[in-house]
């Protein structure tokens, strides 16, 4: 029988970006079990019917608050949709995404300025600041960094996530069906269970470091060719899972922003209007 071969932080490196450079740079030479976990995500869309282990939610939502937030405001909040009929209702609106049923559990990320509203109104304080954009930034910005830490305390305790924007597909419906108050608005979702294992490796890679990471100030020169490096590199893992219908990275990017026809998140802004939300 052959031995796998040790996972170090190189091989990792190399198998996120597949493009012989990025991981040329220098690294450190030993590889911690955090980030060998961050550098091993990848999304899972099929799900075992496995229930998770009692607490796992806790853990999450621990891990979750645990994240930095803006000047302590902690202006975001997580609905957990466990209730199969419940979740089917959910999952229709989002894409109509199967694996959302699938999934044991599935967290919605909101925007949360009700709490402050609230309280301002309780200390007899006019919450001018809620109508600003900002705020509502940094609370799209909570909420990611929260969600970005529960998803890898999940990987860590072994299970596979799906972040679901399609959760804004329909957003003012979603808003009602999950009862959302003014003030609040459901950001994205992530489906959390035992991802069933594909045969062949499925850590997508991303362009290339030296595009995405600028060193002192902004330059965008070699962008035609770092592009053109990652059509290649994205290339050949589709290649590798033979889904031989997907075009080039570049060209699927164009046609996605082409329209302002986004599946019904071209509404996004009224559904947050109708929350109340100015963004001014
Ligand atoms: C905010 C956000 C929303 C996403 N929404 C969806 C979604 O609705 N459906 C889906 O299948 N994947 C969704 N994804 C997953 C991305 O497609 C996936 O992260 C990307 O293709 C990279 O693949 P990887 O996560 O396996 O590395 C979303 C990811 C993010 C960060």
């Amino acid at each position: 029988m052959s031995e796998v071969p040790k996972k170090t932080l190189s091989s990792l490196v190399e198998a996120r970006y597949r493009d012989g450079q990025s991981s040329q740079r220098p690294l450190p030479n030993h590889l911690p079990p955090t980030l060998e976990t961050i550098l091993s995500h990848r999304s899972f869309r099929s799900f075992l019917p496995t229930a998770l282990p009692t607490g796992t939610l806790e853990a999450l939502v621990a891990a979750a608050q645990s994240g930095s937030t803006s000047s302590m405001m902690q202006t975001w909040d997580v609905i957990a949709i466990q209730d199969p009929s419940h979740k089917s209702a959910v999952a229709k609106l989002a894409g109509d995404q199967e694996f959302i049923r699938e999934a044991p559990l599935f967290l919605v990320f909101c925007a949360n300025l009700n709490r402050l509203a609230n309280i301002s109104e309780k200390y007899n304080q006019p919450a001018e600041a809620l109508s600003s954009m900002d705020l509502f930034l940094m609370a799209c910005i909570d909420a990611s960094i929260a969600g970005q830490s529960a998803a890898i305390a999940a990987e860590s305790l072994g299970l596979g996530i799906c972040y679901v924007g399609a959760v804004r597909n329909n957003a003012q419906e979603m808003c009602e069906l999950l009862k959302l108050p003014p003030n609040t608005f459901g950001l994205f979702g992530m489906a959390v269970g035992f991802g069933i294992e594909a045969a062949y490796s499925e850590l997508k890679p991303r362009l290339p470091m030296a595009e995405i990471c600028h060193s002192e100030t902004w330059s965008e020169d070699n962008q035609e060719v770092h592009v053109e490096s990652y059509d290649q590199s994205l290339g050949s893992f589709y290649f590798e899972q033979m889904r031989l219908d997907r075009k080039c990275w570049s060209a699927f990017m164009a046609a996605n922003v082409a329209s302002k026809q986004q599946d019904g998140r071209e509404n996004v802004k009224k559904a947050l209007e109708n929350q109340g939300f100015k963004l001014q």
